[in-house]
């Protein structure tokens, strides 16, 4: 038996002696979710896809990631005398290349100052740490997203939610618990609805509230040369922060968030993520400098990825899907409990089409959906199959007993 075969006998037979409490949570999961909920099958495992699938599960919105001058400007940097400094970002030197990419970014944002982090969540739970503590109020529509609500729960916040694009709601939870820190996503990952961030602006200014955007799904997509939503409605000068996964229309794996020179000072002496995870390497830096300049650029491909939003959203709506709790490139096909989404996704699989499956903790319990992310490059004979393939399986999916045509239905009879 080889050395590697042996050690992971010993890994296996060690977690056969796991301690009841581990266990009972793992048969939550393998027993009662699986096996009797699901009849044994998971939900996210898809069948490996054929040649010519419509892969709608990627975030890369303007199809991005193989375009060949990104590639070579990180190849170059790859096979270039520049190999970095594995450390963390509080120990670059001034004029780094990591500094000088997030001048840029800040830039393009509209902003003073930026910092670049390993990913959008550790950006998002580095800043509540550094923002919120004992005691703070930290209102979050309830589907912001969990690295938000993590950065709440590391910082020792109060946590307090308000209904999901409700403005009014938001105002009443400020006025109980008083001024804290607003946080909201510009464009929903779950659904792509768009957060009301006008009207959640002038809440934070009446409270004396700081207010975080999390701009993840909208950076390079929406506003003024990709600049994001925030950007669009000239609301730059009055958000705190803003915070984005680089994983989305930036097709790399980082996070940034937006702020002052001043506090980007005290940020690199107090985020946990910032002090004690390692920094960007330098291809990754080389993917983004390059990146920024396509997306600031890329109008044609925003205006693609528009025209494919609604070509693929008037679709589906004419077919009876209820896709109306969002509006942008984001496309919730909520089926609700798990087993209708698991019949929904194997529908979807036979007919070549791949999404993501959204389901507890995602999502709530009963509203679990496959998540279907449109991109640029989406073609006219892949978005004919797409609509094809959901105008087939309506009657095999039980479209009609899905919770969003119940909601829809509910609705139309008020
Ligand atoms: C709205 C939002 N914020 C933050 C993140 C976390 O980003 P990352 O994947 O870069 O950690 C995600 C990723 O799913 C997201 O959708």
């Amino acid at each position: 038996m080889t050395f590697a075969a042996n050690q992971s006998f010993s890994a296996i037979r060690a977690e056969l002696c796991m301690p009841e409490f581990v266990r009972r949570r793992m048969d939550a999961h393998y027993v009662t979710r699986v096996q009797q909920l699901l009849g044994g099958e998971h939900l996210h495992v898809w069948k490996p896809a054929e040649a010519g699938a419509v892969m709608l599960a990627s975030n890369d919105y303007l199809n991005i990631s193989n375009h060949p001058h990104l590639l070579a400007a990180q190849a170059r940097s790859l096979l270039g005398s520049q190999s970095g400094m594995l450390m963390s970002s509080v120990f670059l030197q001034e004029g780094s290349s990591q500094h000088r990419l997030e001048a840029k970014f800040a830039a393009y944002m509209g902003a003073e100052d930026g910092v670049l982090a390993q990913s959008g969540w550790a950006a998002n739970v580095g800043l509540l740490q550094t923002l919120a503590g004992p005691g703070v109020p930290v209102y979050l529509d309830m589907m912001a997203h969990a690295s938000l609500w993590e950065g709440v729960q590391s910082a020792q916040a109060i946590g307090v939610p308000f209904l999901h694009n409700d403005p009014a709601h938001l105002e009443r939870q400020v006025d109980k618990q008083g001024a804290g820190i607003i946080v909201v996503d510009a464009l929903y990952s779950t659904n792509g609805s768009v957060a009301p961030l006008q009207r959640v602006v002038e809440i934070a200014e009446r409270s004396g509230s700081i207010l975080i955007v999390d701009e993840s799904h909208s950076l390079g997509t929406h506003g003024p040369r990709g600049a994001g939503l925030v950007a669009q409605l000239g609301l730059t000068e009055r958000v705190h922060f803003r915070t984005a996964s680089l994983a989305k229309a930036f097709a790399g794996r980082a996070g940034f968030l937006t702020c002052s020179s001043q506090f980007k000072g005290y940020f690199l002496s107090a985020s946990r993520p910032a002090i004690f995870s390692s920094c960007l390497l330098e291809h990754e830096l080389a993917w983004f400098d390059a990146a920024l300049d396509f997306i600031s650029a890329a109008d044609a491909q925003r205006a693609a990825l528009r025209d494919v939003t609604t070509q693929v959203r008037e679709g589906l709506r004419g077919l009876g899907y209820n896709i109306d709790d969002g509006s942008e490139q984001i496309v919730a096909l909520e089926a609700g409990p798990e087993p209708k989404t698991l019949v929904l996704r194997k529908a979807l699989e036979r007919r070549g089409i791949y999404g993501a499956v959204f389901c507890a903790p995602a999502t709530a319990k009963n509203r679990s959906l496959v998540r279907l992310t449109l991109n640029a490059g989406l073609s006219a004979q892949q978005i004919a199959r797409l609509l094809d393939a959901c105008a087939d399986m309506r009657h095999e999916v039980d479209l009609e007993g899905w919770s969003s045509s119940k909601r829809q239905h509910r609705l139309t009879l008020v």
